[in-house]
Order: structure tokens, then sequence, then C-alpha cells
């Protein structure tokens, strides 16, 4: 019996590799400049399964070209890029990587948080120049981060892991969601539920952590910028078009706003000149990004696909109604 042939859009890492290469026939698209579109949709032709990252677009083009395919498996935990309708006319599979990446993404919203309050990144770039000239009593002075306020923006999984940090730094923890969280987690996590207005009103840190989804997208604009104290920081490890960025960079020009500190934007990989100021700490979309997660992200897409090329039901998966009889 032939293995199901599968086309992996990256090397993936080895523990990954080891599943898939197990049970399929895997292609792995290894060379260092991206799969571009065309290429993609001419080698998943004849796959069954598919590993892909957020950089590719699973939509009506790439699933007309590849009729036999079966799974989309995403190595990430969002899926904005996979047209889930589509996906499922034609009882294609989509599958996510939830749950493995919350600590480290918390860890990284905090990372950003600390650089642009205490200004980490302009105080790298003098330490490095060979201008700096010593101890100062008002040099790079920035913001205090411990005993304020975090508004958490979307409060899954994510948004719980970056307020469960904050009772380290004696923060006031308030958040905001569609649906309010049980009382027990409100509790354990000192987090008080507010309305999104109120939230933006009082906080000194807005950290966001929903999804994009139709309801989410450019729901950070002007009106949005103009509730936030002039001392306020915004930090966003969701997805770029999450934040308006025009808007964002007229909040910054005009000091609506403290400063921003951004791992995503709107038309990733560009980043617009008005966000490069000092007062914005950017970064590559890398908040997932330590060798342990994105293994373990990795190790799950593989997961998925072997269970559904075996006649499993994947433990991730997004459109059940894609699946008959499984
Ligand atoms: C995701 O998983 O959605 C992140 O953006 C990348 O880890």
């Amino acid at each position: 019996m032939p293995k199901p042939r599968v086309l992996a859009t990256r090397p993936l890492f080895p523990a990954a590799q080891q599943i898939l290469n197990a049970s399929c026939e895997v292609d792995y698209w290894t060379q260092a400049e991206r799969i571009s579109k065309e290429e993609l949709l001419r080698r998943v032709k004849d796959k069954e399964g598919l590993v892909c990252l957020l950089t590719e677009r699973v939509n009506e083009e790439l699933l007309r070209a590849a009729p036999k395919l079966r799974i989309a498996a995403n190595v990430a935990v969002g899926f904005d890029n996979i047209d889930l309708a589509a996906c499922t006319k034609r009882s294609v599979v989509a599958t996510n990587t939830p749950g493995v990446l919350d600590e480290t993404t918390a860890d990284f919203a905090w990372t950003l948080m600390l650089a642009v309050a205490r200004r980490l990144v302009e105080g790298d770039q003098l330490a490095r120049s060979g201008t700096w000239k010593g101890w100062d009593l008002d040099q790079l002075v920035g913001a205090d981060v411990w005993g304020k306020t975090l508004g958490v923006v979307g409060f899954g999984r994510i948004g719980r892991a970056v307020a469960r940090r904050a009772a380290g730094f004696q923060m006031k923890v308030l958040y905001t969601d569609a649906i309010r969280a049980p009382l027990d987690i409100e509790t354990g996590l000192k987090a008080e539920y507010q309305d999104l207005n109120t939230l933006l009103g009082e906080s000194d840190f807005v950290s966001l952590h929903v999804p994009l989804l139709a309801e989410t997208r450019g729901m950070f604009d002007v009106a949005k910028f103009s509730r936030m104290k002039p001392s306020a920081f915004l930090i966003n490890t969701s997805r770029g078009p999450v934040v308006d960025e025009a808007a964002l960079v007229h909040a910054l020009e005009s000091k609506k706003i403290a400063g921003a500190a951004l791992d995503v934007y709107e038309d990733e990989p560009f980043i617009q000149a008005g966000l490069k100021r000092p007062n914005v700490v950017l970064a590559p979309h890398i908040a997932s990004a330590s060798v342990a997660t994105r293994t373990k992200m990795a190790v799950i897409a593989a997961e998925n696909v072997v269970a559904l090329l075996k006649g499993n039901r994947p433990p991730n998966i997004l459109n059940p109604e894609a699946l008959k009889g499984i």
C-alpha cells in the first residue's frame, strides 16, 4: 500500500519529520527562500496532506489546485490564512496548534512590555554606539511597569497567561472579552472584567490577544487610541490587522499614547516608516519562537496530518463539519 503524499512548506523540526515520515511520503520545501505561490500550487496538486505556515493562504485557488487534498495543517494557532468555509465545502479538514504556545507567547508580550517601557532598544543602541558617556541622571528614563495597570484585550489562554505574570509585578489587571471569564478564573488571576472603553481609559499597558476575525479587524482605530492615556503603551502579539496602523501612527505622532511594542503588522513583512520610531519596539513576528515551542507546534501539525490520513479524527480540527463519519 503506497503511503499518502504530503507537502510540507518548510523542513519542520526532526521530531515532526519523524512522525510524518513514518506514515507518509513527504515532499519538504527545503530552500531558504519561501515557497512561491506558483510552486505551492504546483506541488500540492497530487498531495493528500499539506503542512503549511501562516504565510501561506489556503483558499479557493489552492483547494482547486489540490483535488486530492484531505487536510491542511497550519503550524500556528491563528488560522486567518485559511478559508475554513472553502475547506469545508471541499471536505478538506483544517487544523491548528492550540495550547502549546501560550506561555512562550505570554513571555514575549512581557518582553515587549518591559522593553518599550524601559527603553531597552534605545539603551542597547547607545551602549553599542561608542558614544555613551557614562551614567547620567536623566539618561533614557522610562516608565515603571510594576504597580501599574495592565489591560488585557482578549482573555483566552494567552491573555490569561499574560495576566498571570502581572502578579509578580504587583499590577492591577483589567480584562475584556466577548465572553466574561468564570468567577474562579477572575479570582485566581485577580483580573477585573471591564468593557473595552473603561479598560482603555484606565490601563497603562494594553496588551492585545484577540484572534483576527471580521469583528476584530481594525478594532484599534482612532477612536480607541483617543480613549487611551497619553502615558499608555500598546502591546500587540496577536495579529497585525487588529490594529489600524494608520491610526496607530497618528496616535504616536500626536502623542495620544506614549509608545507601542509590536510583533505583528497589517501587511507582513512590510513595516511602515511611521512605526520606526524610538518609542516603538518592533519584532518580526517571533512571539512563539522558542525552539521548544516551535518544535511542539510542528509536532502537533504532523500528528494532525497523520491522524486524519490514518482515518482518525485529528485532535485539533477547526472544521469538524468537513469530517463525515470519522
Ligand atoms: C500563531 O501561532 O498564530 C502565531 O502567530 C505564530 O506562532
